[in-house]
């Protein structure tokens, strides 16, 4: 009896899990388009850059659904201080989230599975889950293929720094010393296929 109710128990998280990957994979991208008009003043804009630090606004079309709705919960939830994201993202709900997602990841990176040239002795754990190519091996890693070297830096950062909270790379950012971190940058920053700048679909010259 008990054995039954513990297997039945187990059986619901599976299922629960496979909801959630499900719901993950069904934003609206038409929805998340008319709503995102105000990221696009900064995502949409290529080389912009954050102030005070200076560093260069993330590249997202690409990137992986699952990981650009966890960032943003990160951002609404505080696991990630980003003042201005915070604001952007306290606007959303979820559903709004997961349509963003959908609409700015356009076609996710296809893995090449190959190395180009030779993985630098720094970044030889992060490519177990990042991709040999930058090209994350699951969706809710982040590709790095292409990113911005000075936001991968700042990322990075941020991690060993405590600004942002994820368990998992701040383990893994804790012990990498300045000159890991930027070989690391350098390296992914130049892998392809790349993340690209969202093309920005209206300007203030084209929009009616
Ligand atoms: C004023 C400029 C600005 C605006 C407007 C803006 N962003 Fe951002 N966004 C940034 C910056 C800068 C970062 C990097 C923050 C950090 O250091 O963590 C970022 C990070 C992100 C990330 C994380 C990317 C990653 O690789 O982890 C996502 C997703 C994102 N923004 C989506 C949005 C969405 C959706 C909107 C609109 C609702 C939006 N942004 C509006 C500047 C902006
Ligand atoms: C076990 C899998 C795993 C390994 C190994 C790993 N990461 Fe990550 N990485 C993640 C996850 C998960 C996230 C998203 C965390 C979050 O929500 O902020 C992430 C996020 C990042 C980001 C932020 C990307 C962005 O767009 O903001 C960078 C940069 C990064 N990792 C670099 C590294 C480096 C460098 C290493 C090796 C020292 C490494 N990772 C090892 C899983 C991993």
């Amino acid at each position: 009896m008990r054995a039954g109710l513990a297997i039945t128990a187990i059986a619901a998280g599976f299922a629960g899990t496979a909801w959630a990957q499900q719901a993950a994979a069904q934003g609206d991208a038409r929805h998340g388009k008319a709503i995102s008009y105000t990221c696009l003043g900064c995502h949409g804009i290529d080389g912009y850059k954050n102030a005070y630090p200076m560093y260069s606004v993330p590249k997202l079309e690409g990137q992986n659904p699952d990981y650009l709705a966890a960032a943003l919960h990160g951002y609404r939830d505080g696991d990630r201080a980003h003042v201005t994201m915070h604001s952007q993202a306290s606007e959303l709900t979820d559903q709004d989230i997961l349509d963003i997602a959908a609409y700015f990841a356009g076609k996710p990176l296809t893995a090449t599975g190959k190395a180009q040239g030779s993985v630098p002795q720094a970044a030889a754990l992060c490519v177990s889950c990042h991709g040999q190519d930058g090209v994350a091996i699951a969706p809710m890693y982040p590709s790095l293929a292409g990113q911005h070297q000075d936001y991968l830096v700042r990322a990075i950062d941020e991690y060993r720094k405590g600004g942002r909270k994820n368990p998992v790379m701040k383990g893994f950012a804790a012990s990498l010393k300045d000159e890991d971190v930027a070989v690391i940058a350098q390296y992914f920053s130049r892998l392809t296929p790349a993340l690209s700048t969202e093309s920005r679909p209206y300007t203030r010259l084209t929009a009616h």
